[in-house]
Parts: structure tokens; C-alpha cells; sequence
């Protein structure tokens, strides 16, 4: 199947201004703590790139690569660690960024791993929340914008690998 993009859902300019106004309360919250941002690659790079240029608090970064078991387009919440973490997490203050939440199933699984590190304290920052589609109630603590049940793409997010660099997010349209 080929696609293209469809109508623009959040523009760069809202993204731009919702990055900063996250960073802006994450500043608030870790004031005085130096916290770890952990990015889930690849879909949280880029918005992990813009949070770390508007934080104006003291932190550090680490990535971790997983892959989930996918049946069509249904995750199915079992995953595996392909690249895990550099650092050791035990009594850090840690933030889990993610580009998307949708079934909630891998960031579930991975909230579990990483916790069983025993953290200072785990948190969660999304920028985007596909509600509709949860199938397990994972605690958000920061969230840019909730998306309908539509597949989108962009600022991170992609389709077959592409489309990962549009500034946007736009939902995908099949070609006629
Ligand atoms: P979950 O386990 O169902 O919450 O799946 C989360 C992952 O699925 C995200 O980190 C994305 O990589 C991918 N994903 C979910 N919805 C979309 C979408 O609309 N566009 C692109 N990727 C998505």
C-alpha cells in the first residue's frame, strides 16, 4: 500500500509552543533534581531533541530500543529489549518520553522493567495521547495533545520508516 499525507491535526507552530510550555513545568517540578530523560527510539527523538533545548534545568539522556510483537497494526504488549539503557537508573529521577501513547501496552511493559530498578521516582511525558485506543491504564504525568483514533504521523511518528522529519502532525491518507 502506498499513502500520503492527509490533513495536518497539529501544526509546528502549536508543537513548538506546547514543547515549551512542558518544558516550562518540568523546570517547576524538577527544580533542584537533575533528571534522566529516557527516550523509547526512534518515535521519541525528536520531541525528545526539542524538550532538551527549551529545559532549562540541569539533565541527562539515555535511549532504549524495544521491539513489540505486532500482529497487523495490533500491538501486542509483549516486548523485547533490543538496546538497552547506557547508565544504571537506581535512585535517579526518571522521565520516560515517548512520542505516542495508543494501546498503552509497551509503555506499560516498559514502565515495569524500568521500575523494577528501583528509580527515585518514574514519570511519564507524552506528546501525543491516542485515549481512545487504551487498553491499559498506564499514569501519564505530561501530555502535549490528545489525537483521535486515526493513524498519524510526523514529529517522530512514522509510516513504514517515513515521514518521521515533517515539523507536523498529519494523518496518513491511503492513496486512491
Ligand atoms: P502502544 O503499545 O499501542 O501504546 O504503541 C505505542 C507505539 O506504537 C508508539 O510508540 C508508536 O511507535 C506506535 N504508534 C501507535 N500509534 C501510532 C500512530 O498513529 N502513528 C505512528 N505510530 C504509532
Amino acid at each position: 500500500m502506498e499513502a500520503k499525507i492527509g490533513r495536518i491535526l497539529i501544526s509546528e507552530d502549536e508543537i513548538q509552543r506546547r514543547v515549551k510550555e512542558l518544558a516550562g513545568e518540568i523546570d517547576r517540578d524538577y527544580s533542584g533534581k537533575v533528571p534522566t530523560l529516557i527516550s523509547v527510539l526512534k518515535g521519541g527523538i525528536i520531541f525528545l531533541t526539542d524538550l532538551m533545548h527549551e529545559l532549562r534545568i540541569l539533565h541527562e539522556v539515555d535511549f532504549m530500543s524495544v521491539s513489540s510483537y505486532n500482529s497487523g497494526t495490533q500491538t501486542s504488549g509483549v516486548v523485547r529489549i533490543l538496546a538497552d539503557l547506557s547508565r544504571n537508573i537506581e535512585d535517579k529521577d526518571v522521565i520516560i518520553v515517548e512520542d505516542i501513547v495508543d494501546s498503552g501496552l509497551t509503555l506499560d511493559y516498559i514502565r515495569h522493567i524500568l521500575l523494577a530498578r528501583h528509580p527515585r521516582s518514574l514519570r511519564i511525558c507524552t506528546m501525543l495521547d491516542k485515549r481512545a485506543r487504551r487498553r491499559v491504564e498506564v499514569p501519564i504525568d505530561y501530555v502535549g495533545f490528545e489525537v483521535p483514533d486515526e493513524f498519524v504521523i510526523g514529529y517522530g511518528l512514522d509510516w513504514q520508516e517515513k515521514y518521521r522529519n515533517l515539523p507536523y502532525v498529519a494523518v496518513m491518507a491511503p492513496r486512491e
